[in-house]
């Protein structure tokens, strides 16, 4: 019988089902050949120290759905590390031996059950109303079952922390792949950018000197203003698409975050009054210095302040923050816009996507290509239907060192 049990055990155990599945299979066969009235097993939250109930089958009277590390039978079992069996406990008590458990009212017979091998996964809880004695042999198999659930969970948590790291290395190759793309369509676009450039200025000075002979009665002018408006489109363009590309040459040197931050914010002092936007500033007075090339930095910042004027039109509140975290140097910047649709949030750092009728889309994609290229991280955290907020995070002094490479390559 004892083998019998234990094969069907490791079948359930080591199915392609669920681990929730396996597990009431488990305890399903379990409350049947032990003829127990409840079979429950709870798995352990290392991060909460409770353990929460996973299944139980048979009768559901008094299981409790968690117990906190220490609580009850389940808990004196996790810190025995090995089965408590009561075989005589009285029906109307919750009290066994000092160890007050209310899921042990009403019950006669008990098998509390450390799942484990070196490591606790949880407990098998067994739960009978009617008196019953468990044979040494019974003890025993009891002892191989847990283990072998023990495995089965192991086994279960191993593969999902493979599944994990295997989709986060995808993930990280597919951006790989996009950057080198990225990289190759900057190139591109940077020599195109230079060689339109010039004759883009010519045809812009040539379309000005139009409109002004023709002056404002012209039937001409509007076709010429319109030339006007759509070379400088063209040029911010060109423009940004040159700054994107830039890698080489930039300049570093020792900036305090904190001044930079206050100049882009005067930068755009008159768009926040025309706006209606107010700024709410918290910029941590003991900023350590950080090694960047300013005037990219400040480009970077302006891109995130642009975006959130734009999105705040009909007036909103722009915080802008600095802090230390770790080793990083963090500059924050949050709007009250509305937030980015989710379906547009893969692109948004895609160059040339945009949502504006006069946008180049380049912004973000200069910002991130910045932000990188000072070994730096970019992260959104976009709250749907409130705002946006960009969190940059330089490296402090200590990694900055090893940057000046890096940036020159
Ligand atoms: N703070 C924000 N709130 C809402 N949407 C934003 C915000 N920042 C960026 N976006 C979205 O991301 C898109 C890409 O932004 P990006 O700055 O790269 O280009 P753009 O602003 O459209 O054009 P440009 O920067 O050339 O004026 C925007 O068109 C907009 O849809
Ligand atoms: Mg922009």
């Amino acid at each position: 019988m004892g083998y019998d049990i234990l094969s069907k055990i490791i079948e359930f155990t080591d199915s392609e089902e669920p681990l929730e599945k396996r597990l009431e299979d488990a305890a399903g066969l379990l409350a049947d050949s032990f003829a127990f009235d409840q079979c429950a097993i709870y798995l352990l939250n290392t991060e909460k120290s409770k353990l929460n109930l996973s299944v139980v089958v048979g009768n559901k009277q008094g299981c409790q759905q968690e117990y906190k590390a220490g609580e009850g039978l389940s808990g004196l079992a996790m810190k025995q590390g090995k089965p408590i069996i009561i075989t005589h406990s009285r029906p109307n008590k919750e009290l066994w031996r000092g160890v007050y458990d209310k899921g042990a009212l009403g019950f006669t017979t008990i098998i509390c059950a450390p799942v484990k091998d070196d490591i606790f996964y949880g407990i098998l809880y067994l739960k009978n109303r009617e008196k019953k004695t468990i044979p040494p042999k019974k003890r025993r198999l009891l002892d191989v079952i847990t283990l072998q659930l023990a495995t089965a969970i192991k086994n279960y948590e191993c593969i999902i922390h493979l599944t994990d790291a295997n989709k986060k290395m995808q993930d990280m190759q597919a951006r790989l792949v996009h950057a080198e793309k990225l990289l190759a369509l900057g190139e591109m676009a940077a020599t195109l950018a230079h060689e339109i450039r010039n004759p883009l200025m010519s045809i812009g000075g040539f379309a000005k000197r139009l409109h002004q002979q023709l002056g404002p009665d012209s039937s001409h002018t509007v076709y010429v203003q319109r030339i006007v408006k759509e070379v400088e489109r063209l040029e911010r363009l060109m423009d940004g698409i040159v700054h994107f590309s830039e890698k080489d040459g930039y300049e570093l040197s020792q900036e305090d975050i904190n001044s930079i931050m206050d100049e882009v914010i005067q930068f755009f002092e008159d768009e926040f009054k025309r706006n209606g936007i107010y700024v709410a500033k918290t910029l941590s007075p003991d900023m350590p210095m950080v090694e960047v090339d300013r005037q990219q930095v400040k480009l970077a910042f302006n891109n995130l302040l642009a975006n959130a004027i734009q999105a705040m039109g009909g007036g909103g509140i722009l915080i802008l923050q600095t802090r230390q975290e770790g080793g990083w140097i963090v500059a924050e910047v949050s709007d009250t816009g509305g937030g980015i649709d989710p379906k547009i949030m893969g692109n948004i750092f895609n160059p040339f996507y945009t949502t504006k009728a006069s946008g180049t889309g380049l912004g973000l994609a200069i910002t991130h290509s910045i932000i990188t290229n000072h070994k730096g991280i970019i992260e959104v955290n976009n709250n749907i239907g409130v705002g946006v907020t960009f969190t940059i995070k330089l490296p402090g002094a200590a990694k900055a060192g090893s940057n000046q490479r890096a940036i020159g390559g």
